[in-house]
């Protein structure tokens, strides 16, 4: 027994050593592994105001922003599944996936937000998706908030305000009554960071608020109310019955030390506290609350400027302890790596963190400015993860690049293998505990403020014709070949 465990762990190193960072492993994912594919509401639905839907806060921005985005556009109409769902899910099944990710437009269900009107043609939209997806052989995963706030809620401030956790706790219930008898895996929130950074600090995304080092901190503090609310609920009023499983899914690139040097390792530690500890430590770590080093820099910056008290909002014990393990399982969306070394911070993004993030000039650039090649790094942060946070059950809830080359993208394509293989390596040979690989996206489409500029689809859409037409890329093909063999046969086994 002795010796077999010591062999075991002995050959993963071995291969380690051997492997090239950008070399292919060759091995399979077991059977309970899950391959599937993601979208969000207001990126592919359309149907903005129809059957009695209300307006959200992307419905708002892009109406009287229209400069924020690229190309003007907006999600109006986006890739119409609201009426084209059926279309969605026969190209789901022509790529033999287990799980469809997608997420619920709150003001859809709840018009107005709240729970005094309930949209029956709502419910009935997100019952048929389902029922089409289990009649087909796939498993439904919801996100119950992906950034489209009912707008009644942002003129009460929005996420700013500490209500708003009582009023999605509301929305919850109505979705895990609705739909929890066939749903029985849930996010509440799609990458938090991003919707308090760019929403409530620097404005690029809906709301478009600009507060930051304010605004974000209260935003982010109200969405970790919010989801223990949801996460607690469900716990309280459905686990018994459903038997479903309850996470979060935050957005973590790979912040690596740009070299070996102890500085530059403490700077991408530092880095991914800010960035990532900001919503997993409270929720994941064993001590729970805000990372430390968040909350004394913060709380040294903002003596220094003058205020009262610490710009960042402190939770009491109590909430300390109910956000902490408030999650049944990990959700992560991962797209691409920086470099990482000390200094004043030269991101608009990072306003109270001393650190520097710059990515490689060797790296593949894409058609996203901030989104370059760099598949090892994905491995990385999945070891980071568990050890930071003791082995949780990971499922990757987004990954994929963008592009715009048609259905010839052949980036695409090896850029999901590559990343891939680079999951299937952490999972083998570092021990990591990833359940779930959602690719992002599905089909084409609204890729907030880039518009319809950038394309993250594994289908293209034509955004010019009114039938919205949804066409297999390359990279759909290749990834049908890894879902169909489980992963990576060998050359020999190709022949
Ligand atoms: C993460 C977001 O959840 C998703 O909405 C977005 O389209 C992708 N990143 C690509 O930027």
């Amino acid at each position: 027994m002795l010796i077999k465990a010591l062999i075991c762990s002995f050959i993963p190193s071995l291969l380690v050593r051997a492997m090239g960072e950008n070399d292919m492993y060759y091995d399979t994912f077991s059977n309970d592994f899950a391959f599937g594919a993601a979208t969000s509401a207001y990126q592919i639905e359309g149907g903005w105001r129809e059957d009695g839907k209300g307006e959200n806060i992307w419905d708002r921005f892009t109406h009287q922003n229209s400069t924020l985005i690229q190309d003007a556009s907006n999600g109006d109409i986006a890739a119409d599944s609201y009426h084209k769902y059926k279309n969605d899910i026969q190209i789901l099944k022509e790529l033999g996936v287990e799980t469809y990710r997608f997420s619920l437009s709150w003001s859809r269900i709840l018009p107005n937000g709240d729970i005094s009107l309930v949209n029956s043609k709502g419910i009935e939209y997100y019952n048929k998706l389902i029922n089409e997806l289990i009649s087909n052989g796939i498993e439904p995963m919801v996100t119950l908030y992906h950034w489209d706030l009912p707008q009644q809620f942002q003129d009460l401030g929005g996420w700013t305000n500490e209500v708003i956790s009582d009023y999605f706790a509301d929305y919850a219930r109505v979705a895990f009554s609705a739909f929890g008898d066939r749903v029985k895996w849930w996010l509440t929130l799609n990458e938090p960071w991003i919707q308090s950074v760019l929403g409530y600090g620097v404005g690029q995304f809906a709301p478009g608020l600009k507060s930051i080092g304010i605004a974000d901190y209260l935003a982010g503090h109200t969405m970790l109310k919010a989801h223990t609310l949801a996460y607690e609920l469900y716990k309280r009023e459905f686990q018994q019955e459903h038997e479903g499983k309850v996470g979060i899914a935050l957005d973590a690139s790979w912040l690596a030390p740009k070299s070996n040097s102890s500085a530059d390792k403490e700077a991408s530690e530092q880095a991914m506290q800010f960035k990532l500890g900001w919503f997993a430590h409270p929720i994941f770590s064993k001590e729970g609350d805000y990372p430390p080093i968040m909350k004394t820099m913060i709380a040294a910056k903002s003596k220094n400027e003058g205020y009262a008290r610490s710009r960042l909002p402190t939770f009491t014990p109590e909430w300390i302890s109910r956000i902490k393990g408030s999650s049944d399982f990990f959700g992560l969306n991962h797209y691409t790596t920086f470099l990482v070394n000390p200094g004043k911070s030269n991101s608009p993004l990072f306003k109270d963190s001393e650190f520097q993030l710059t990515q490689d000039d060797s790296w593949p650039s894409t058609a996203a400015d901030w989104l370059k090649v760099v598949p090892w790094g994905f491995r990385h942060l999945l070891k980071w993860i568990k050890e930071a946070y003791d082995s949780p059950l990971v499922i990757v809830t987004e990954n994929g690049v963008a592009d715009n080359r048609g259905i010839n993208d052949l980036q695409r394509a090896d850029y999901h293998k590559r990343y891939i293989n680079e999951m299937l390596k952490a999972i083998r040979l570092d021990g990591c505990n990833v359940r779930g690989y959602m690719a992002w996206s599905l089909i084409d489409n609204f890729e907030w403020s880039d518009g319809y500029m950038i394309k993250f689809g594994l289908y293209s859409v034509d955004f010019d014709d009114p039938e919205r037409p949804r066409v297999a890329k390359e990279s759909s093909k290749v990834y049908k070949e890894i879902i169909k063999n489980r992963g990576f046969l060998a050359p020999q086994h190709l022949e």
